[in-house]
């Protein structure tokens, strides 16, 4: 008897402690994923006081300087030049579906009214205006979503401690003062703030919880009481979608996966080893030169037709490119970001029904190039010139009906057979270098 017992309390502990862990997303939060990937272009802005020393984001910490000293740059913020508006509306024409703003980086300093710290843009600087807010505005008008980027780690407060691999040098008493839990509802309270004042916000996008990444994985979630984050945006806003940059495989809770400057799959710029593709909407987030924060000396734009097939590679893998700009201290976008999002907005004006609202195509990144697809249709985006045709597996119990350039004209086809394999062989007629995109109709649904 006092066995069965024990029995039955374990199976009840279990079955409670497995419903604390799964998360079940909304109806909203669905509909959310669903038009995020939809979207598959979105604008990463990376704006703050850092922008001032034009040696991007992380000038806190590379260059050693104290948070004293730092923070002296918030009483010389007056960016004249700022126009929600304007930034809005150029995101529209480079055709992305959201931005992403860096409401609070690891420098600490908010970018939004918040009553939780007096170090914010409307409390501590002589522009004295809402930034988020006059972005969420902008966005409303404009018909675009507004993601929020929020940083984990903090270099500058006493209460983030004990200190991660960062912010040793910003002047913080060693070991005294530190006080996580604070810290924690801190982050709480600012969270909410976000998500009560600023109308819908499509994501919340962390980063940071590699700063102490000397603990495993399975201790993260318990380190930075990220479900109890997670509950609580979906608290205040179902819909709002999960997203964390911690280069890990995902966590319970979240609602999109994040690969920084590498496509999902892929590890070049070594942040991603551990990275498990996850069934969640995907995306990869990249620099348009090489740095996210305004740097001035940064000139190594990628060009515009680069960054294009980029975009297709990545809509390839089924997953969204994030794409950064690091607007000046003044407010304006460096023209050579503005140029290329033109030039983006431009070709995805012709061509971007082969990229919004599609997945990955069934056939993998070839040599020749990448696929997308949608319903029957199968976009074949050819990326190297010169190719003269071709092969697409065929799926088993379909057909390819026809075959043509993008804009209609027909193109010739063959089929072979290899075993119980079905080849078509397709011809590449000459069409834009950037990329030669021909549409395969089948019979049936992809
Ligand atoms: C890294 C950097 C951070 C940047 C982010 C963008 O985590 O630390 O500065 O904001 O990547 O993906």
């Amino acid at each position: 008897m006092k066995k069965i017992f024990a029995i039955a309390a374990l199976a009840a502990l279990l079955a409670g402690s497995a419903a604390a862990q799964d998360y079940v997303p909304s109806a909203e939060n669905m509909a959310a994923r669903e038009q995020f990937s939809h979207d598959r272009f979105g604008i990463f802005i990376h704006w703050g006081i850092y922008s001032m020393l034009g040696r991007g984001e992380w000038v806190l910490q590379n260059d050693k300087l104290t948070q004293d000293e730092y923070s002296r740059l918030a009483a010389g913020f007056d960016p004249s030049r700022f126009d929600a508006e304007e930034w809005v509306k150029l995101f529209k024409a480079a055709g992305a579906g959201y931005i992403t703003v860096t409401s609070r980086h690891h420098d600490g300093f908010s970018m939004f009214g918040s009553k939780a710290s007096p170090y914010n843009v409307v409390d501590a600087t002589p522009f004295g205006r809402d930034v988020i807010g006059e972005l969420s505005k902008a966005c409303q008008n404009e018909g675009m979503r507004l993601h929020l980027y929020y940083s984990h780690v903090d270099w500058g407060r006493n209460d983030y401690w004990p200190l991660g691999r960062t912010g040793h040098n910003t002047g913080r008493p060693e070991g005294s003062e530190g006080d996580w839990q604070h810290y924690r509802n801190f982050m709480d309270a600012q969270l909410t703030e976000l998500l009560t004042n600023y109308g819908p916000i499509g994501a919340i996008w962390f980063d940071g919880t590699w700063d102490k990444d000397a603990a495993p994985r399975e201790e993260q979630p318990a380190i930075w009481g990220l479900r109890h984050q997670y509950d609580l945006i979906h608290k205040l806003q179902p819909a709002c979608l999960v997203g964390n940059n911690h280069h890990l495989a995902t966590f319970e809770g979240e609602d999109i996966q994040i690969f920084e400057k590498d496509l999902p799959g892929e590890n070049e710029a070594g942040f991603s080893p551990n990275s498990v593709i996850s069934k969640l909407p995907l995306e990869t987030c990249q620099t348009m030169n090489n740095s996210w924060g305004y740097n001035i000396h940064d000139n190594n734009y990628k060009s515009a037709d680069y960054l294009i097939q980029y975009l297709v590679k990545t809509a390839g893998k089924g997953a969204n490119l994030l794409l950064n700009v690091g607007p000046r201290p003044d407010g304006t976008i460096p023209e050579p970001a503005v140029e290329r999002l033109l030039a983006m907005g431009r070709w995805l004006d012709r061509y971007g029904d082969s990229i919004y609202g599609t997945q990955g195509g069934y056939v993998a990144e070839q040599e020749w190039g990448v696929t997308t697809q949608r319903g029957n249709i199968l976009f074949v985006h050819v990326l190297k010139p010169g190719t003269a045709t071709v092969e697409i597996e065929v799926p088993a119990g379909n057909r390819l009906q026809s075959a043509s350039v993008y804009f209609g004209t027909p193109v010739k086809f063959t089929t072979r057979k290899e075993g119980k394999k079905t080849f078509a062989v397709v011809t590449v007629p000459d069409g834009p270098e950037v990329d030669n995109i021909l549409k395969l109709t089948f019979r049936k649904e992809l």
